[in-house]
């Protein structure tokens, strides 16, 4: 009887509490925020304003998006669903969405069937997506085709796997990052479909082990690379990869925490550091490399050292 009682004042409690759960809605000028983060929802709920114009329904409980769950919001440009335990999303689960510009899936547990092949069709505005953290063993390249818009994307870095018509597609990219990212290799055709596509920003914080010196070639146009957290490779190694970059203008280069695992150390022979100035490049971080040593002379071998306004190291700050 008592256990009973219970079991029937704890529903009672649950239904109250999912009943009283609401977002909370900010009218600033134009821009309406609506805020219902982390309130155990387990559907979109109805009563979303629909004048809303930025939506964040990141941690609940979403699991699946179905067909028009957002059909009413047609104000909204920016719609967060990051860590909300998704693993589908019906095809037509982001119509009436038209003025859409970014898109956060990050930490969800979407792969590649997750995603109909024309889930994206609808939000030709798309400029930002976060598909960062999900469990994609293959590229979703059939949905990246759709996005020609698109300017900043996040998603998995997958090892052994190639970068497809997909990502070619992807015209107006200026920021990728991959995030987790298991890739080992950088060979030098691995980044060949990006040749025309004008990236600006880099984020490779993977496991590489193996890079080929003209790997970073098709990046015509970078201004800002991050191999950093490749924590099996050495640094001496590395910077080989900056021969695909050579007299290039770059704002900054971050190759800090490489080469943690292993207790060991990092030696840099004058002509390894003198890759650096291959690059005309402003700012370059080197902390936390292990490098114990760097043979002396290697900045007047620099090509571009008056390029050069910081550099980061342990021990030396040349600034
Ligand atoms: C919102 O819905 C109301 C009816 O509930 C309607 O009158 C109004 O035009 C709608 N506003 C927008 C921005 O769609
Ligand atoms: C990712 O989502 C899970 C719930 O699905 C949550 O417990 C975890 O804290 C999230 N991680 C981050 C980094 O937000
Ligand atoms: C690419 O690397 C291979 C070795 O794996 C080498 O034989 C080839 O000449 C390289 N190509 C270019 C364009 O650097």
């Amino acid at each position: 009887m008592n256990i009973l009682r219970i079991v029937y004042l704890a529903s009672l409690f649950l239904i109250d509490k999912s009943l009283s759960a609401k977002c909370t809605t900010t009218r600033t000028g134009n821009d309406v925020s609506t805020d219902c983060h982390g309130k155990g929802f387990r559907y979109v709920p109805k009563n979303i304003p629909n004048d809303t114009t930025y939506l964040d329904l990141s941690a609940n409980e979403l699991f699946v998006i179905f067909n028009f769950a957002f059909s009413r919001l047609k104000h909204v440009s920016s719609l967060k669903l990051s860590s909300a335990q998704i693993s589908v999303i019906e095809s037509n689960a982001f119509s009436g969405l038209v003025k859409l510009t970014s898109l956060d899936l990050c930490n969800n547990t979407l792969d590649i069937h997750s995603l109909p092949e024309t889930v994206f069709d609808s939000l030709s505005f798309l400029r930002i997506l976060d598909l960062s953290q999900n469990n994609f063993r293959y590229y979703p390249e059939k949905i990246l085709v759709k996005l020609s818009e698109l300017e900043r994307l996040s998603i998995n870095g997958i090892n052994d796997q190639t970068f497809g018509n997909g990502f070619r597609s992807l015209r107006k990219l200026t920021y990728l990052k991959f995030e987790p990212c298991t890739i080992t290799r950088m060979d030098n055709n691995t980044f060949d479909v990006f040749k025309n596509i004008q990236l600006k920003e880099l984020i490779f914080q993977c496991k590489i082990r193996y890079v080929e010196p003209g790997a970073l070639n098709p990046f015509k146009l970078i201004e800002r690379l991050d191999i950093s957290k490749n924590f099996n490779v050495r640094i001496s190694y590395l910077l080989q990869l900056l021969n695909g970059l050579m007299d290039r203008i770059v704002t900054s280069i971050d190759f800090s925490h490489n080469f943690r695992t292993i207790p060991a150390a990092d030696v840099l022979l004058a002509s390894q550091f003198a890759m650096i100035g291959a690059v005309c490049v402003k700012e370059v971080d080197l902390t936390r490399n292990r490098i114990i040593s760097i043979q002396s002379g290697g900045i007047n071998l620099m090509k571009h050292k008056n390029c050069l306004e910081k550099l980061f190291s342990k021990k030396i700050v040349y600034g």
